[in-house]
């Protein structure tokens, strides 16, 4: 799906800036409103991957979901979640808070929060898209419950006590979009994806025994032509930075053919840290050798949209106050 025009853009964000505050605002998604600030404690624990994807899936399939994208999304945005705190000091917070939320209204928080990376990265939010079209959906009650039911369960097993941590460092010990995308499909399209990702244990013995931190001069660039989530380039990462070096200064790029596992790869690139010049691409490496090209150029392309988007709307919402200021200048006199 293309990116919305900039005039769609650029009217929906003047129109949200400019519009007052509603008094009377019926909308089930408005955290203000419809959400709530009684937050009983959530008990939560750092469960081990297979846990965590076991217990994520268990909870979707149990509340009567069949869909792979609510599920994994919803591990994606809470590891998205903006707030970062030291040590993930503030995780369980945020956990009770996100926890006692109704389901529109935690529908309407993982769009935001997903949406908050599009100005940041475009082209990783773009890449992304797949985990969290649904948001955007009319959900029916059973998706509703199993939403709720996910939220839950993630939080329990302790996806902000990973992913809430503002070193990134500490967010890359664990390769959760895989755990749970692994998790939730069947045996039979495991099997036929050929989707099993290396054993974390796997990619670090690979990553050590490359010795990539000291083989890997500063600026160097990664690839990996079936990533999956980004696994290999997870362990290489923190291999970087046993050695002092920032995966930041380095470039990754992960071609995946399935569409959830490359948005797993540039929600990881941003969870992870690897940086501005992380590249994410979904499509066949074997049959588009060009394939990381076409990534890397449209990686460029969608920086530029972004920018003039920006601006527009710098320009529009400077423009449309000053006509409302001179409006109401004339009406006084
Ligand atoms: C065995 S997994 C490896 C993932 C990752 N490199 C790792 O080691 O954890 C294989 C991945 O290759 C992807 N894949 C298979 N054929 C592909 C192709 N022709 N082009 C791009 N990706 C492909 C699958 O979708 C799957 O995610």
């Amino acid at each position: 799906m293309s990116s919305p025009s900039i005039a769609t853009q650029v009217s929906q964000a003047v129109s949200q800036a400019l519009s007052p505050a509603v008094g009377n605002c019926t909308d089930p998604g408005c955290a203000r409103h419809a959400g709530t600030t009684q937050c009983p404690p959530l008990a939560t624990m750092r469960s081990s991957g297979a846990v965590f994807g076991e217990a994520v899936a268990e909870a979707w399939y149990a509340a009567g979901g069949s869909r792979l994208d609510i599920p994994a999304g919803i591990v994606a945005a809470l590891a998205l979640w903006p707030h970062k705190s030291s040590g993930a000091s503030d995780a369980d917070a945020l956990a009770s808070y996100i926890d006692a939320q109704p389901p529109h209204v935690l529908v309407r928080g993982f769009a935001d929060c997903a949406d908050s990376y599009w100005g940041l990265r475009p082209d990783l939010w773009e890449a992304a898209r797949p985990l969290f079209r649904w948001t955007r959906e009319d959900l029916n009650p059973t998706e509703l419950n199993g939403v709720q039911a996910v939220t839950r369960a993630a939080l329990r097993h302790g996806v902000l006590l990973y992913t809430g941590d503002s070193d990134p460092a500490e967010r890359s010990r664990i390769d959760l979009m895989s755990w749970i995308i692994t998790s939730l499909r069947h045996g039979y399209s495991t099997h036929s994806l050929g989707e099993h990702h290396t054993p974390p244990d796997i990619s670090h013995l690979l990553a050590s025994v490359l010795d990539v931190g000291r083989a890997s001069p500063r600026g160097d660039w990664f690839m990996d032509p079936a990533a999956g989530t980004g696994g290999l380039f997870r362990c290489t990462a923190q291999e970087l930075r046993r050695e002092g070096l920032n995966p930041a200064d380095f470039g990754w790029v992960m071609l995946d053919l399935d569409p959830l596992a490359a948005a797993g790869a540039a929600v990881n690139a941003i969870v992870w840290g690897l940086g501005p010049r992380a590249v994410v691409a979904c499509g066949d490496a074997l049959a588009n050798p060009d394939l990381d090209k076409e990534a890397l150029t449209r990686q460029r392309g969608l920086a530029r949209h972004r920018d003039s988007v920006v601006a527009q709307i710098g320009f529009a919402i400077a423009t449309r106050t000053t006509d409302q200021l001179l409006c109401a200048l004339t009406a006084s006199r």
